[in-house]
């Protein structure tokens, strides 16, 4: 029975969940694929930091090339997060000629098109399924399930620690202050969490989704952006007031041709479905000429529910390389300039 060697760029939340998660189900997943992965490397910035858990000493490395230079290693997973060096290393891999997982969605938004440009060019797979929803299968919902359809919208709540912040506020009385210090003791918010309670994270989510969904590159500075950050405790209680909730949503419209890419502070109605997500949890709805509706739902950030949509897309690394399956579809490349930003 075969092995994989994976490397893993980052040992963090996300990481660690993925070392976890293969751990406890690689045997599994040998089961149902024929082919076991074995974490090989871990890149970490600091050798000597306390970790949540206990690991095999020389799993550990501070040098990159030892990963990227290693013919063993055919897939390297970038879970380290901000532009540089993950950019790099992501580039850097896929000239080396690995399969390439990021969960990060900063560097896609940022610089997408020459990241998949050069997954293109050189022919290799290039997982992203963990850079939106956490758990939730939206990237392979739009590159598969829905790749027939004309999508016309996707509205959604995409990040988890401004729901988590939102919903602790209203229901425990929580502080933003206090919130937003629980999201980030829970691992939800990046390391740098302005980002988060900014809307740049949403926005950055929502560049990647519409770029699917519309097929041609919509970076995120085309996106309107508005984040949590001016909302307080007696803005929730006055809209609750008025039977209203205030969640953090974005949303990708096609709108007599043209698209519309935005995030913002959206009340909504009590009685609507997207009240009802809470906490870390988030929310798809996706509307296509055919399909007609679909909600998608599940833990939208957290260790364990990004590490289900990580290994997902090392799986797809493996089936792409040892069984020859090719992806979908053509990485989202044509510049387009037909499309327009909103104030709502
Ligand atoms: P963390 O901050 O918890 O972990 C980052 C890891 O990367 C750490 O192990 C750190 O090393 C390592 N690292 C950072 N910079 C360097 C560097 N220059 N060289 C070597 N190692 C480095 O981040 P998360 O796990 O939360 O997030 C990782 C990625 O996943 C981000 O892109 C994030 O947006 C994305 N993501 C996160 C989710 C979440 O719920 N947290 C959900 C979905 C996506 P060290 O440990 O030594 O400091
Ligand atoms: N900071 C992000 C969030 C992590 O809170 O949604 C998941 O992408």
């Amino acid at each position: 029975m075969k092995e994989v060697n994976i490397a893993l760029l980052g040992f963090g939340t996300v990481g660690t969940g993925v070392y976890e998660l293969l751990i406890k189900n690689s045997d599994l997943i040998k089961e149902k694929i024929g082919i076991k992965p074995i974490i090989k490397k871990i890149l970490v910035k600091d050798l000597k930091k306390k970790r949540e858990i206990e690991v095999d000493k020389n799993l550990l490395t501070t040098n990159v090339e030892e990963i990227l230079k290693d013919p063993e290693i055919s897939i390297v997973c970038e879970l380290m997060g901000g532009i540089e060096p993950a950019k790099e290393y992501v580039l850097k891999a896929l000239k080396e000629g690995k399969e390439v997982v990021t969960a990060n969605k900063a560097i896609l938004a940022q610089h997408g098109d020459e990241i998949w440009e050069e997954a293109r060019k050189r022919k290799r797979f290039l997982g992203f399924e963990a850079s939106v929803g956490g758990g939730i299968p939206i990237i392979k919902t739009l590159k598969e399930a829905l790749i027939g359809n004309n999508i016309k919208s996707i509205i959604g709540i995409i990040n988890g620690t401004t729901n988590y912040i939102l919903t602790k506020m209203l229901e425990n009385n929580l502080s933003f202050k206090d919130a937003l210090k629980a999201a980030q003791a829970k691992g939800y918010a990046e390391a740098d969490p302005t980002l988060d309670i900014k809307g740049i994270d949403s926005a950055h989510k929502i560049s990647i989704l519409a770029s699917l969904a519309f097929g041609f590159y919509i970076p995120v500075s085309k996106v309107y952006i508005e984040g949590i950050d001016q909302i307080d405790l007696m803005d929730l209680k006055f809209a609750k007031d008025f039977g209203y909730v205030v969640k953090l949503l974005a949303f990708a419209l096609k709108r007599k041709g043209k698209i519309e890419v935005r995030v913002h502070p959206t009340l909504i109605p009590e009685n609507h479905v997207l009240t009802s997500v809470r906490l870390n949890y988030n929310a798809l709805y996706i509307t296509g000429d055919f399909v007609g509706d679909i909600l998608l739902y599940g833990l939208g950030a957290g260790k364990e529910p990004t590490a289900s949509a990580v290994v997902s897309d090392i799986i797809d690394a493996i089936e792409y390389s040892y069984f020859g399956k090719k992806p979908f579809i053509k990485y989202p490349l044509t510049k387009n300039n037909n499309f327009f930003n909103i104030r709502p």
